[in-house]
């Protein structure tokens, strides 16, 4: 049976990144997919109240995945809950350089695997008073536990030498104690390498020797932050993927938002996109329409057409296009 992808444009260059995303995922060989499309965001919100229309939520806990554009200001409760639906634990980030774009750290090649339920993005805030708020930062033994697992795993399968945590375990003594902990205690249970940085000393390495890093494991708002870094380092959102990751199911989406100074002019980068939907055909085990795909936008990044981001005048639809085109023939 075709699997079944959820297909979510979202707003703003969504409606633009997702379609290119889809022609490559519909031409390359050996795939398959019954495409289920489905809204959210602050248009629907707009039109019916809802950024979260229950069909949408229904379709991603029922597809075996789902792709994501972006949303924009009401993002917090779209992909929050729709995080939730899908169990995802763990949001992977990789960042690399390409032959041909213009990196400001042309070395880098790492992959941020960043928490993704709990920290201070769990949605527990209060406001006190007319003049104070406060925010409760939860972390738990078993959410750490399972990130740790993950990162062990990870660094298996990509045959690394180990992971780095980022935390601050200095001044958040008991929740990123809590984290750091658990998280190393799983490691040496697995038997893999781990170090450890405090999480402002590492922006600042991470700005000025990419190289030293591999795989590095964060807490949530950290993950956030520290991947927008890494995409800096080599030439920009239009070239960041993610996977959000669970269980059993998996939501893919580029890690730029809506981009409203850009929007509808149909001149956003789909690369990120494009490279998402290679995650996902990796997470259901399509190894080779992966590899595939990340082979025909790496060899479109070093040859051109390219998009205004990258310094080129490209459209949106002819950097589809030229990747569709270097995709091997079925
Ligand atoms: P943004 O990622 O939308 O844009 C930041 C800058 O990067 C802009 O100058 C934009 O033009 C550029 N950019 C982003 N993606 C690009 C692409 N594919 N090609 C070329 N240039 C690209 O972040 P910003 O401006 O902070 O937020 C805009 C809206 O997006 C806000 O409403 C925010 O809440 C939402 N947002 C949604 C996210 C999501 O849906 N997961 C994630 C981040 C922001
Ligand atoms: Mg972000």
């Amino acid at each position: 049976d075709a699997e079944t992808i959820a297909v979510i444009p979202g707003d703003g260059i969504g409606h633009e990144v997702v379609p290119a995303a889809l022609r490559v995922l519909e031409a390359v060989d050996g795939v398959d997919f019954e495409f289920v499309h489905v809204e959210a965001g602050d248009a629907v919100a707009e039109r019916t109240g809802e950024p979260l229309p229950e069909e949408t939520l229904a379709a991603v806990t029922s597809a075996d995945a789902t792709l994501f554009g972006a949303t924009g200001e009401t993002s917090a409760d779209v992909i929050l809950p729709l995080r939730d639906a899908v169990d995802s634990f763990v949001n992977v980030r990789p960042a690399r350089t390409y032959p041909g774009v213009d990196a400001v750290q042309p070395e880098t090649d790492l992959v941020i695997l960043r928490e993704n339920t709990e920290g201070v993005y769990a949605g527990i805030e209060n406001r006190l008073s007319a003049d104070v708020s406060t925010l409760t930062r939860l972390v738990t033994r078993s959410a750490s536990r399972r990130l740790g697992e993950f990162a062990c795993d990870y660094v298996a399968d990509a045959d690394a030498d180990g992971f780095t945590v980022a935390h601050k375990n200095n001044v958040m003594r008991v929740t990123d104690g809590l984290f750091v902990d658990t998280i190393e205690e799983v490691a040496a249970d697995r038997g893999v390498e781990v170090d450890d940085q405090y999480m402002d000393a590492m922006a600042t390495h991470l700005a000025m020797n990419p190289a030293e890093y591999d795989v590095i494991v964060c807490p949530n708002l950290a993950g956030d932050v520290l991947s927008d870094l890494a995409a800096g380092l080599v030439g920009g959102l239009g070239l960041l993927p993610s996977a959000n990751v669970g269980a059993e199911r998996g939501i893919f989406e580029p890690v730029h938002g809506c981009a409203p100074d850009i929007a509808g002019e149909g001149v956003a980068n789909p690369a990120a996109t494009v490279l998402s939907t290679a995650m996902l055909l990796d997470f259901l085990d399509y190894d080779g329409a992966a590899a595939a795909v990340r082979t025909a936008v790496e060899s479109t990044l070093a040859d051109g057409p390219r998009t205004p981001d990258l310094g080129g005048s490209a459209t949106t639809d002819e950097l589809a296009t030229a990747i569709v085109d270097r995709l091997p023939d079925s």
